[in-house]
C-alpha cells in the first residue's frame, strides 16, 4: 500500500481534503477522441473534477467514511452502453430520500458525468461504481452538519467470478448473521453501510464460499451478499418478494421480465432453507455476477448438482439484452 502524504492542519478542514493538494483534473474527451491509454491512471469523478486515481480523496470528517452515512449503486457497460441506467439512478434517489440525502445534481447531469467517465477511461465492458456521501461534516452525527455531499464515479474493469464458477455452478452456505430488520435498516436503501452483508460475506469465505445466503428476522430466505436468489420448482421460477427484506435487484428485474417474455410462470413467494434444498435449480442474480447458477446449499446437492436449463435459457437471454 502506498503512503498517504501528510496533510497539513489548513488541509483539514470539511471538503478540504481533495481541494488541498492541487488535483490533476483531465478534460473529457469529445466524441471521436482518443480514449485514455490502459497505462494511464484510471480518472475518477469527484463532484465536479475528475482525479487520477491516486490523487481520488474525500475528506476524512465525511459522514460516508465516518458512519457509512450515504448511498451507492453498482452498474455494468456493455460494449459502452450501461446496462439499465435509467433503474439504477431511479434506485439510487429513491436510496436518497429514504436518508433524507439531497443529491446534488439531477439524474440527466449524473447520467452525463456517468457516461464521461467511461469515455475518458475509454472502457466499453467494465464495472461502474456511484457513491453519493453525505459529505464532511463534525465528527458527532448530526447530518445537518454535513454541508456538502460528494458525488464519487469510478468506472473500472470488472473482476468477474472465474468461469468455472459459472460452467460447475457455485456452492454456498447459510451465513448465521440474518439481514437487516427491514424496520431497522431496508435492504431496499442501497447504503454505504454494508456491514451486516460483511458479515456474512465473512461466514461465507471462512467455509470457503464466495457468497453466503442471508435469511431475514423470520427465517425466511431474504437474499445473499451481493446478490438475489431464484430457484425452479416443477417450471415454476421461485423468488422472495421484496418484503422478504431484500435489495429490489435491477438483474432480478431483468430476469423476471425474461421470464414474462419466455413465458415461464414465475412466483414471488416467501421461501425458506428447505424449499432451496428440494428445487430443480438455483441461481443467484447481481450486476457484477450477472447469472450464477448455484449447485449446493449447506452442503444438500440442489438438483442433479448441475447447472439447470431453465437457468441456462434465462442466462443465454441475459447476455443478448445486455448487448441491445
Ligand atoms: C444485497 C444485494 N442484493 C442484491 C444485489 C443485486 O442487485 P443488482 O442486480 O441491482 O446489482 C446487490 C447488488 O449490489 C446487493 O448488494
Amino acid at each position: 500500500m502506498p503512503t498517504a502524504p501528510a496533510l497539513s492542519p489548513s488541509a483539514i478542514s470539511p471538503n478540504s481534503a481533495v481541494q488541498s493538494s492541487p488535483p490533476k483534473t483531465a478534460s473529457v474527451p469529445l466524441p471521436g477522441s482518443q480514449p485514455a491509454k490502459s497505462a494511464m491512471s484510471l480518472k475518477i469523478y469527484i463532484s465536479g473534477k475528475f482525479y487520477d486515481k491516486e490523487d481520488a480523496k474525500i475528506s476524512v470528517y465525511d459522514h460516508g467514511l465516518l458512519y457509512g452515512d450515504g448511498i451507492f449503486e453498482g452498474m455494468r457497460s456493455y460494449a459502452g452502453k450501461i446496462f439499465r441506467l435509467k433503474a439504477h439512478l431511479d434506485r439510487l434517489w429513491d436510496s436518497a430520500r429514504a436518508i433524507w440525502l439531497e443529491i446534488p445534481m439531477t439524474k440527466d447531469e449524473l447520467a452525463k458525468v456517468v457516461n464521461d467517465t467511461l469515455a475518458l477511461n475509454g472502457i466499453k465492458d467494465g464495472y461502474i461504481r456511484l457513491v453519493v456521501t453525505r459529505g464532511a461534516g463534525a465528527l458527532g452525527l448530526d447530518p445537518n452538519r454535513c454541508s456538502n455531499p460528494q458525488v464519487i464515479v469510478i468506472a473500472d474493469h470488472i473482476q468477474m467470478y472465474p468461469k468455472e464458477m459459472y460452467e460447475n455452478g457455485l456452492s454456498i452456505i447459510t451465513a448465521s448473521t440474518i439481514r437487516n430488520h427491514s424496520a431497522a435498516l431496508s435492504p431496499r436503501i442501497k447504503s454505504l453501510n454494508y456491514l451486516n452483508n460483511i458479515m456474512a460475506k465473512i461466514e461465507g469465505l471462512q467455509a470457503g464460499c464466495v457468497e453466503a445466503l442471508m435469511l431475514n428476522a423470520k427465517g425466511e430466505v431474504a437474499e445473499c451478499t451481493g446478490d438475489n436468489i431464484f430457484i425452479v420448482r416443477k417450471g415454476v421460477l421461485q423468488t422472495p418478494p421484496i418484503d422478504a427484506g431484500i435489495l429490489e435487484g435491477i438483474t432480478r428485474d431483468a430476469v423476471l421480465d425474461i421470464a414474462g417474455e419466455l413465458k415461464i410462470p414465475v412466483q414471488q413467494i416467501p421461501l425458506v432453507r428447505h424449499d432451496i434444498f428440494i428445487a430443480d435449480e438455483c441461481f443467484l442474480t447481481g450486476s457484477a455476477a450477472e447469472i450464477i447458477p448455484v449447485v449446493k446449499l449447506d452442503n444438500r446437492v440442489i438438483g442433479d448438482g448441475r447447472p439447470g436449463p431453465l437457468t441456462r435459457r434465462l442466462t443465454e437471454r441475459f447476455h443478448q439484452l445486455t448487448r441491445e
